[in-house]
Order: C-alpha cells, then structure tokens, then sequence
C-alpha cells in the first residue's frame, strides 16, 4: 500500500479526530482511581464516543470487544474492560481511538492508581520521555529509523527494555497504515519522512526483559516475566522540524 502523504484538508480531518481522542483520553484519567473496574471504564468512553459523535476505531476490530484497552502491570497492551477493579498501587495502561468523519486518532497513557512504587513511577517517566525522544527525532528529512533509535536509546538509557513484537503504525483514513514504526532500531535506516506523513508512535517498555506473552483470552498481551510494563502513545503529523501532535487537547 506504501505511505500515504495527507493533503492539508485531510490534515484537517487528522487533528479533528485527534482532538476527539485526546478529550476522551483526558477524562478517562480523571475516572482512574482505586475501586472503579476496567469495564466501567469503558463505559465511560462509550459514552464520551456518543457525545462527540464519534466511534471507536478499536470495536469489532478484529473481533476486539470494546472500545478500549486496558491493561493493568503486567499487562502491556489489548487488555480486555471487565470486572477486576482498581487497587491502590497498580498501573494502568488506557489505550483508545477513535473515527470522526473518516479520520483516526488514537493515543494511550500509563497512569498509577494512587500512590505507586518509585520504580513504576521512573518506568512511566522514561516510557513518555521514550515516546517524547520519538516525537523530536520525527522531522522532515529524517529517517523513519531515526525515530525507532531515539526510542529505544530513551528506553533502555534506564535499564529498561523496549518491547519488540509490537510497534507503532501510520494512521489516517484506516487505523493502521504503512509504515511499521518499531521501538528498536538503527539512524538513518528506513523511509524518508515527509510532511504530510502521519503516525502513530507507541513505545511499549518493561521493568525487565522485552519478551511478552498473549494470555488465553487470545488478546491481553503480558509481559513474559511478569515485570511491570508502561505504554504511552500519540498520533502526529510530520511538519518541518517539529512534528505536530494530532492527539492532544
Ligand atoms: N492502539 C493499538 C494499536 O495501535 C490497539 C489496537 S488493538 C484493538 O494497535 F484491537 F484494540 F483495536
Ligand atoms: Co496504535
């Protein structure tokens, strides 16, 4: 299919979508505390979809359930909304998108419940710095491996590991778009970026190693031995020397 450069109206449509996805996202965090469950999350964002007239990229895609992720410790990504709740200490990963006219957003954060170890908080800070060092190294002209070596070397300047089996993606008119944007990787290798070009970044890191299992509900991806893992996530646009960030309030 190859990358898909967007023309200033389907910009337009990119940040619209965007926006829609980080409002939501925002008040999913103000519900985060101990006690509420997954799936009362996502109700809450069946509801926040309904009211911007939006709806969930993530539902039905590929069978998937709900209309979002969520993923607690252990648990790295496509955790599936259900009946466990919230405890003090714990970590959750939300991760959400959604379609307004044709257009994807989708972003994900990592957020403690109440008081949460030092060692967590300092994964959730070099995840989003991982995800920050991506943004920066996305400037037109660069290198789409540029990208994957400045997250990685965030990642793992901590001694962390970047998860490898998943990866960030283009975005736009569908979900996932060309090209692959892995977390790991070398400068100067891969596609050259250009503006217009939009994507997705999503570091994924572990407390310990990068390997990951997917647990018999054939979704919920798990760390492999069972450290803590964070994941933050924006969709932006390469423009110039600093690329815009589509998902953001
Ligand atoms: N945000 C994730 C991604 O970009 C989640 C998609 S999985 C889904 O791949 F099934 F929930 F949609
Ligand atoms: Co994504």
């Amino acid at each position: 299919m190859g990358i898909i450069v967007k023309s200033p109206r389907e910009l337009e449509g990119m940040r619209k979508a965007g926006k829609i996805t980080a409002a939501i996202l925002d008040t999913l965090r103000s519900e985060v505390r101990p006690g509420i469950t997954t799936s009362m999350l996502d109700d809450v964002a069946v509801r926040e979809l309904e009211r911007h007239g939006a709806v969930s990229s993530f539902k039905g895609y590929r069978g998937y359930p709900n209309s979002v992720c969520a993923s607690i410790n252990e648990q790295l990504v496509h955790g599936i909304p259900g009946e466990r709740k919230l405890k003090e200490g714990d970590i959750i990963s939300i991760d959400f998108a959604s379609v307004y006219e044709g257009f994807h957003g989708d972003a994900a954060f990592t957020v403690g419940v109440g008081e949460i170890s030092a060692e967590a908080e300092r994964l959730l800070a070099t995840t989003e710095g991982a995800l920050k060092a991506g943004i920066s190294a996305a400037r037109e002209g660069a290198h789409l491996g540029d990208i994957s070596a400045a997250i990685q070397e965030y990642g793992e300047s901590r001694e962390f590991s970047v998860v490898r089996e998943y990866v960030g993606h283009g975005i736009g008119r569908e979900m996932h778009e060309d090209p692959q944007i892995p977390n790991f990787g070398s400068p100067g290798q891969g596609p050259v970026l250009k503006r217009g070009m939009t994507m997705a970044l999503e570091p994924m890191v572990n407390a310990g190693g990068w390997r990951t299992k997917v647990l018999p509900d054939q979704w919920t991806v798990v760390t492999a031995d069972g450290s803590l893992s964070a994941h933050f996530e924006n969709s932006i646009a390469i423009a110039g020397d600093q690329a815009e960030i589509l998902t953001l309030l």
